[in-house]
């Protein structure tokens, strides 16, 4: 199987100290690996490193064919990759539907995602496409900012932490929408805290502390594993 992201040897961090320390990662085409690891680890540093918010000090980050290592956002987003940011940063005086238009961009022929097709996915949206994003719940929020990445077709999603702040009820609505999402080809790059949710969509796990990869192993193995689950995330 061909990686849709590989990254190597990646150093980055603020204002010259250091938070990746060395980072190697691979995300297979259309698989979803799930990133754990404590708070501070990392995660998010390393999922603004590869969209191009941060540049990294040294390594490479290549999606496909590209080398992409600080490249700008824009770049890294027209070579197939989207955010799902932490805490989910949709446009509050934009209503829902503003929000997906502007991610639309201007429609092209061939597109898999339409605005119409986010509306499709999730019903929720469309109901409340006149109202602005600082009047959703946290998990409206979270589908527009789902919805709002889909529009940029990408092969490979970013998402940090769905599930942050969210009910457990709606974060099974969260987990049913990326479940559905599986057939589409879309590979992505889950960093969660929820272990259930974590091991219901992931194929592997990645586990980094100290910003590092400190472990790779199969969903199945690694749930199998509680020791050493406890040991490198201090959960049973
Ligand atoms: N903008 C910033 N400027 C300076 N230091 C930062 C900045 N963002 C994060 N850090 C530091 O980098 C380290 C890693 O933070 P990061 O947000 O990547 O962790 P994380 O694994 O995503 O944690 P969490 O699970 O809490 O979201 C932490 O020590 C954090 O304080
Ligand atoms: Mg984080």
């Amino acid at each position: 199987m061909t990686d849709v992201l590989t990254v190597r040897d990646l150093r980055a961090g603020y204002d010259g100290g250091t938070v990746l320390d060395g980072v190697d990662l691979t995300v297979p085409e259309g698989g979803v690996v799930a990133l754990l690891g404590r708070n501070g680890a990392g995660k998010t540093t390393l999922v603004h490193t590869v969209m191009g918010l941060l540049k990294p000090y040294s390594g490479s980050i290549r999606v496909g064919d590209r080398d992409l290592a600080g490249a700008a956002p824009h770049t890294v987003a027209r070579s197939g990759v989207a955010i799902v940011p932490q805490g989910r940063r949709v446009f509050a005086p934009l209503t829902v539907e503003e929000n997906l238009r502007l991610a639309a961009g201007r429609d092209r022929a061939g597109r898999a995602w339409t605005v119409r097709r986010v509306y499709e996915l999730m019903p929720r949206l469309a109901e409340r496409r006149g109202h602005r994003g600082d009047q959703l719940s946290g998990g409206e929020q979270q589908m527009l900012a789902i919805g709002r990445a889909l529009l940029r077709n990408p092969r490979l999603l970013l998402l940090d932490e769905p599930s942050d702040g969210l009910a457990p009820a709606v974060v099974d609505d969260v987990a049913v929408l990326l479940e559905g999402l599986r057939g589409e080809g879309i590979a992505a790059l889950l960093v969660e805290q929820d272990l259930h949710l974590a091991f219901r969509l992931a194929g592997e796990v990645a586990v980094m502390r100290k910003g590092q990869i400190v472990h790779r192993a199969p969903t199945s193995e690694f749930r199998a594993d509680r020791a050493r689950a406890h040991a490198l995330l201090g959960v049973g």
